[in-house]
C-alpha cells in the first residue's frame, strides 16, 4: 500500500495502458481519477466502483476542460499528488509515409499528445504549489529512440513529451515536484491489439530488436509507473524510464 491516500488522475485511463495503471496503483491504495475523451463508466465497473475511483470526461487538448476536471478533482479528495499524463492519440494510427499525414490528423494528435500535456501540467501546478509537493508521468515511447518510421507526427511528439520532461523538471523542482517518463515499447493493450494496422508493421522488427523475445502487455509497464508515483523514486526528476524488453538502451 505505497500510495494509501493519494489522489492520482491517470488521463486516457478509460482503456489500454492508462487502465492497467489505474488498476495497479488503486491496488497500492490511491485514489484514482480516469480523465478521458471516452465514457469512463466500463473502465470504473472493471476497477469496482468506490469513494476511491471517479470518471470524468476530459479533453486533454482543451484547457478549459483540463481546468474543470481538476477543479472537480479538487473539491472531491482535496488535494492532488500524482498527474500521469497518458492521453494520447496512438491505438487508432494508420501507419504513413511522412509526406502522406495529413496536415489536420498532425495538429490534432500535436494537440493531445503535445499540448495535452502542457495545459494538465499548468492546471495541475497551483495545486502541487500549494501544498509544495506533487509527482507527474509522462507517458512517452521508446520510438523516440529507434526512430520508427511511418509515424512522424507521433514520434516527433513523443521526443517533445521526453525534452518536456526534463525542462518541468527543472522548472518545478523548487516547488516539490519531481516529473519522471515512461518510455515503453510496443505494448500489446487491448486498444492496440484491436488495430492490426499499428501492430502488423511493427511487430518483426520489433521482436528482433528486443533482448527479452516475447510480446509485451501493460502489465509489464505497471511497475514503473508505481514506482515514479510513489515515494521509492524520490530524488528522480527528469528521468525516462524505457521499458521496451531491452531493446533501446539508455545513454549515461
Ligand atoms: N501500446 C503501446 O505500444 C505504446 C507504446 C509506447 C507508448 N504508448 C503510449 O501509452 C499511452 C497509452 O497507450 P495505449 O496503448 O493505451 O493506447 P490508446 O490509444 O488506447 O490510449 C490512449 C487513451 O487516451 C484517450 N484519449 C485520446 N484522446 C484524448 C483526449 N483528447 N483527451 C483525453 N483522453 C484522450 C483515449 O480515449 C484512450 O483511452 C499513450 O500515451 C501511448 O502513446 C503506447
Amino acid at each position: 500500500m505505497r500510495l494509501a491516500d493519494r489522489v492520482v488522475i491517470v488521463t486516457g485511463g478509460a482503456a489500454g495502458m492508462g487502465l492497467a495503471f489505474a488498476s495497479r496503483l488503486l491496488s497500492e491504495g490511491a485514489a484514482i481519477v480516469i480523465a478521458d475523451i471516452k465514457d469512463s463508466e466500463p473502465a470504473l465497473n472493471a476497477l469496482g466502483h468506490s469513494d476511491r475511483t471517479l470518471g470524468l470526461r476530459t479533453d486533454v487538448s482543451q484547457v478549459d476542460s483540463v481546468r474543470s476536471m481538476i477543479k472537480t478533482v479538487f473539491e472531491r479528495f482535496g488535494r492532488i499528488d500524482v498527474l500521469i499524463n497518458n492521453a494520447a492519440i496512438f491505438a487508432t494510427l494508420e501507419p504513413r509515409p511522412f509526406d502522406e499525414i495529413d496536415e489536420q490528423d498532425w495538429d490534432q494528435l500535436m494537440a493531445v499528445n503535445v499540448k495535452g500535456v502542457w495545459n494538465c501540467v499548468r492546471e495541475v501546478a497551483p495545486v502541487f504549489r500549494a501544498q509544495q509537493s506533487g509527482r507527474i508521468i509522462n507517458i512517452a515511447s521508446a520510438v523516440v529512440g529507434k526512430g520508427t518510421a511511418l509515424m512522424l507526427h507521433y514520434v516527433a511528439s513523443k521526443g517533445a513529451v521526453v525534452a518536456m520532461t526534463r525542462a518541468l523538471a527543472r522548472e518545478l523542482a523548487s516547488i516539490g515536484v519531481t516529473v519522471n517518463a515512461v518510455a515503453p515499447g510496443l505494448i500489446l493493450s487491448d486498444t492496440v491489439a484491436a488495430n492490426p494496422a499499428i501492430t502488423a508493421f511493427q511487430s518483426s522488427a520489433v521482436m528482433q530488436a528486443r533482448s527479452i523475445k516475447r510480446d509485451a502487455y501493460p502489465e509489464d509497464v505497471v511497475g514503473a509507473v508505481a514506482f515514479l508515483a510513489s515515494d521509492d523514486s524520490a530524488f528522480m526528476s527528469g528521468q525516462t524510464l524505457i521499458v521496451d524488453g531491452g531493446s533501446v538502451f539508455s545513454t549515461l
